[in-house]
């Protein structure tokens, strides 16, 4: 696997195998990788000749700074780990490569996107994930991009950015890849202590309690159902809980006549901000 860490050497990098005919697959991350990545990795080595994982803890993304500095990076373990997976290419710049002296952030607008749940809890985020995943695909010039569902709005705005500014890139959604006990798969979960652990999986729980009354109660009452049900687990705190739109991800307040909804939440579990969905279909 080659490591690249400066942009001009990816950009030409990737010019000299496009120029070659080779299809390119980019899974974009932030690092301490776990299966979730990895499977987005190995998809993305079967459907295209090279693929590129980048390694890039985004600062503009966090609005939070204690977050940001905690973030765990595990760069030594991530590239064993990207070895295994028959990834072509570590792209692993520092912030000063990506972001310059003279950076000016680019402003994104999102619209109703953008106004709930994540974009409302954590102002700038978006506009900090759209200003990074703009910079890879200028950079990788991927045909192919791997996302993982677990941040269904970010699949969202991606998709949207692309759409916008006429990205010529497939973006490929892979199912939340889960811990035995129903958690899903987290980079910020190494930062859980063994209580926070043992708590973590209770919001998934929350969604699957949500989900087997979605037909039964209206949507208030499941909302009001799950803060009851997160506020009785010890050190777990309910950021917000939605019925949304899948693809809008507005709130759905009445699922009568609806096809499908996305549950979403995102909570604090000790010191970690967790976020967790699944997709419900309404009509089996
Ligand atoms: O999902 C993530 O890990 C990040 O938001 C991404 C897409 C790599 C952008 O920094």
């Amino acid at each position: 696997m080659e490591i690249i860490k400066q942009v001009h050497a990816i950009r030409e990098r990737v010019q000299a195998l496009r120029c070659s005919g080779k299809t390119i697959g980019l899974v974009p991350t932030m690092g301490a990788l776990h299966q979730g990545h990895l499977q987005l990795l190995k998809a993305s080595a079967q459907e295209n000749d090279i693929t590129v994982c980048s390694i890039f803890v985004n600062p503009t993304q966090f609005n939070n700074p204690d977050d940001y500095k905690l973030y765990p990076r595990t760069l030594g373990e991530d590239t064993a780990l990207l070895e295994q997976v028959s990834c072509n290419i570590l792209f692993a710049p520092d912030p000063e490569e990506v972001y310059p002296q003279q950076h000016t952030l680019l402003q994104f607008s999102f619209g109703a996107l953008e106004a709930v749940m994540e974009g409302a809890h954590r102002p700038g985020h978006f506009n900090g994930v759209a200003t990074i995943v703009s910079k890879l695909f200028h950079l990788v010039q991927p045909h192919r991009a791997y996302f993982g569902q677990k941040d269904l709005q970010q699949v969202a705005i991606v998709r949207q950015l692309v759409q916008s500014l006429s990205f010529d890139v497939k973006l490929v959604c892979f199912p939340t890849v889960r811990e035995e006990d129903g958690l899903a798969m987290s980079s910020r979960n190494k930062r859980l202590d063994a209580a926070q652990r043992r708590a973590a999986p209770h919001l998934y729980m929350a969604l699957k309690k949500a989900e087997a009354q979605l037909q039964q109660r209206p949507v208030a009452a499941i909302k009001a159902g799950v803060a009851a049900y997160l506020g009785q687990v010890g050190g777990v705190e309910l950021e917000y809980f939605e019925v949304a739109d899948p693809a809008t991800l507005q709130p759905v307040a009445d699922v009568r006549g609806v096809r499908e909804v996305a549950l979403c939440l995102a909570a604090v579990v000790g010191p970690v901000r967790l976020i967790d969905n699944i997709l419900v279909n309404l009509n089996g």
